[in-house]
């Protein structure tokens, strides 16, 4: 099987790069580099000890989508590129939308033309609603409005891939639901290398670390939680990948539209988080609470056994297991991918 691994540059696609070859499929590479390098292509390449073919692309270019369908033979299209900043897309929503669809779209229409019929799509526990009931299993309603507009492009394309299956014969698209996603490959040379300041937990932990920046804020000390700051799912990079790979099987038995999740099951605190990655980097790392996050959930986690069931796929690393390789990404790349 031929997959096309659009935004295969970045954290995840790199990642699921290495488990695809490792599971015998050919891939063809794809990115923009919005928000990734060549050099994680190259180190992505040497991990997975073939030179696989990378075209630097933008997706929103209709044409330039259409002639790599022309050129490469591709029967199956993983879709990870996207623009995913939460607060970012609240300032900047138009772009978001036009981003996030255009890409999508241009993608579906050129798989029309050239008869492609699966799609496997990086969706986002974020679809489900705020007032969902904990933990989220795949028939929890999917929220009529997500809370953010990067949220809202991950249902929208739900919707459209949903309706691709019900009007193309034969179409079929997984829709893989992640939690939290942290982590990093085992050897240190891939992993999250966000631009600037990072937003999310565990590449800002790392960065403090690694002496970067000063202080952990956590946000909100006050929730109805065992410690009082926020749970979620965190789930190793490595083992989501493994989740793609998984979900190929679906694709294999003609599924039409398959939808999971993929998380551990299993809520960790932000105070655990961070209490785990100073064992990993052998200090006690510096925090101080602060004010809530505008937006933020208490606590949710994934209901992950139909993706166990269906797909006979479970996550298997741990938080200090996730937090280890995070350092060691971190320490052995303090500048991440511009060494
Ligand atoms: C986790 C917890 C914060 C930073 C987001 C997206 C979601 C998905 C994954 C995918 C929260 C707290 C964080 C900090 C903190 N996206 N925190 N100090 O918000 O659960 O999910 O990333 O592309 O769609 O919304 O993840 O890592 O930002 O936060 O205390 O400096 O850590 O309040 O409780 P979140 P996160």
């Amino acid at each position: 099987m031929n997959i096309l691994v659009t935004g295969g540059a970045g954290y995840i696609g790199s990642h699921t790069c290495i488990e695809l070859v490792k599971a015998g499929y050919n891939i063809i590479v794809a990115d923009n580099f919005v928000n990734s390098c060549m050099e994680a292509v190259n180190r992505t390449r040497k991990l997975c000890g073939i030179n696989f073919p990378f075209v630097e692309i933008d997706f929103t270019d209709y044409e330039a989508t259409d002639q790599l369908f022309d050129k490469y033979n591709i029967d199956t299209v993983m879709h990870f590129a996207g623009l995913k900043a939460v607060g970012e897309s609240c300032k900047i929503p138009v772009e978001y939308y036009k981003n996030n669809l255009d890409s999508a779209l241009s993608l579906l229409l050129a798989m029309k033309k050239h008869n492609v019929k699966n799609f496997i799509f990086s969706s986002s526990a974020t679809v489900y609603g705020a007032d969902a009931p904990i933990p989220y299993n795949e028939s929890t309603p999917v929220s009529r409005c997500a809370s953010s507009p990067y949220g809202n492009t991950k249902l929208m394309i739900e919707y459209i891939l949903k309706d691709a299956v019900k009007a193309i014969p034969g179409f079929n698209a997984v829709l893989l639901r992640y939690f939290n996603p942290v982590g990093a490959h085992e050897s240190g040379e891939i992993g999250e290398d966000p631009t600037g300041i990072p937003n999310n937990l565990m590449p800002y932990v790392a960065k403090v670390a690694v002496g970067k920046l000063d202080m952990i804020h956590i946000f909100g000390n006050d929730y109805d939680t065992p410690d009082g700051t926020c749970l979620r799912d965190y789930i190793h990079v490595v083992d989501l990948a493994k989740g793609h790979v998984a979900a190929i099987n679906k694709i294999k038995e003609d599924c039409g539209l398959f939808v999971c999740n993929l998380g551990t099951g299993k809520g960790t605190s932000v105070l655990e988080m961070v209490k785990a990655f100073s064992k990993s980097c052998g200090k006690e790392l510096p925090y101080e609470f602060a004010a809530r996050r505008t937006g933020d959930l208490p606590a949710f986690w994934a209901d992950p056994s139909y993706a166990k069931e269906q797909l006979g796929w479970v996550a298997k690393k741990g938080i200090q297991e996730m937090c280890d390789d995070v350092w060691h990404w971190q320490s052995k790349n303090p500048n991440g991918y511009s060494n």
